[in-house]
């Protein structure tokens, strides 16, 4: 049975390696009141425990005729699953409504624009997010319908997208495909040093900040029918990368490292300077990583018969900059421009985990 502590110094979800499904959603507060506003962050931060040890949030089928169950009952019997769950608070959160503004973190504001987006104000920002990751999409689904349910008259849902493979690897997993057929997530940060250096948020101006994250969150659409168009060079060309193994074009297996240096007989880079990798590899970055937690997504066709699907791009970083930089980079020049469109965008203060049972996410602002 799989099942990750929810209890910890980090929450789960980030550093945990990444299950097969997610169900993501942000949502806005209805409410004025700061007091319900920290029932809703108490009353969440136990369910989730909860849910996350394969328990139901309460009664399924209470014993009296007249009442309503507590429970929504569709996970009933089916363990955790993995589930992970974790909250995450936008940036208007801290705005005058709650006067909880002495309490935002110094590096959590919206995005700038970027290059290369086309945002639908449908599926921007939000006061709050739940991640909900497992190995099964009902388990996924049922936690953050709960949560939801039980804050009904205090959030409401602003938007949210169901990831049905994931689409990033963590250490010691294989590395999974993406809606383009290119394995993805093959250099990812898995190392705890790693983690510690680029994911972490250490001495924040926001002492509950310090072992949290920043994530960023953005839907980006794939022009399918236009990629499946593509001749396989092309296709090689815009990842640097080949199809079939996932290694760079200067390397024979997926783990091989990428020599960016490397020329061809035509004198020109063998993984070219606008590929995805060469773009966005470390070592063209001044060091800069991220941790991709990324799931495929699918909204099945749009208004005029396309495929509607593509990447739900996940990153958690100890500073929203490591990808500002490397998307403004991106958006720029990346030869993958030509097949994604980023229509989503949302940035969350991760807090740290919670130590205990009792303790709440949030508790430091009342
Ligand atoms: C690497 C796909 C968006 C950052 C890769 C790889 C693929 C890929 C196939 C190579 C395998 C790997 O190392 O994981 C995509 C697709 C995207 C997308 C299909 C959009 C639909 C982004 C965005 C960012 C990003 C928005 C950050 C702003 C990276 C990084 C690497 C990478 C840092 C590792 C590069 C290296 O060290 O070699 N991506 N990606 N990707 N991608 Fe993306």
């Amino acid at each position: 049975e799989r099942r990750y502590a929810f209890y910890d110094a980090h929450q789960a979800g980030i550093a945990t390696p990444p299950q097969d499904h997610l169900v993501f959603m942000s949502f806005d507060l209805t409410t004025q009141s700061a007091t319900e506003l920290q029932l809703v962050l108490a009353k969440w931060s136990a369910a989730m425990a909860q849910m996350c040890a394969g328990e139901p949030v309460g009664n399924v089928e209470p014993a009296r005729e007249q009442a309503v169950p507590v429970d929504t009952g569709e996970a009933m019997g089916m363990g955790p699953q993995g589930l992970t769950l974790t909250l995450g608070f936008g940036p208007s959160l801290f705005d005058q409504r709650f006067g909880l503004a002495k309490f935002k973190p110094k590096l959590l504001k919206d995005l700038p624009a970027m290059a290369g987006e086309s945002l639908d104000p449908a599926y921007v920002g939000g006061d709050l997010c739940i991640q909900a990751c497992a190995y099964d999409p009902q388990v996924a689904y049922h936690a953050v319908r709960n949560l939801a349910r039980m804050a009904r008259t205090q959030v409401k849902t602003r938007w949210t997208v169901l990831g049905f493979g994931r689409a990033s690897a963590g250490a010691n997993q294989s590395t999974p495909r993406n809606l383009m057929g290119f394995k993805d997530g093959t250099r990812n940060i898995t190392t705890p040093e790693d983690l510690q250096e680029h994911v972490w948020v250490e001495d924040s101006d926001q002492s509950w900040m310090d072992g949290g994250s920043y994530l960023v969150a953005r839907k980006i659409h794939m022009l399918i029918e236009t990629w499946d168009a593509d001749y396989i060079a092309d296709q090689h060309a815009v990842f640097g990368r080949n199809k079939t193994e996932g290694a760079p074009l200067t390397g024979k297996q997926e783990h091989d490292t990428p020599d960016f240096k490397a020329t061809g007989t035509d004198g020109k880079p063998v993984i070219p300077a606008d590929s995805h990798i060469a773009l966005a590899a470390h070592e063209n970055n001044g060091g800069t990583k991220i941790l991709r937690r990324g799931y495929n997504f699918t909204d099945g066709i749009d208004s005029v018969g396309r495929l509607d699907a593509g990447l739900f791009f996940l990153s958690f970083q100890k500073d929203p900059q490591q990808f500002i930089s490397l998307q403004s980079k991106l958006g720029a020049s990346d030869r993958l421009n030509e097949y994604i469109r980023h229509v989503g965008s949302a940035l969350f203060a991760v807090p740290r985990g919670l130590p205990e049972a009792g303790k709440y996410f949030g508790q430091e602002f009342f």
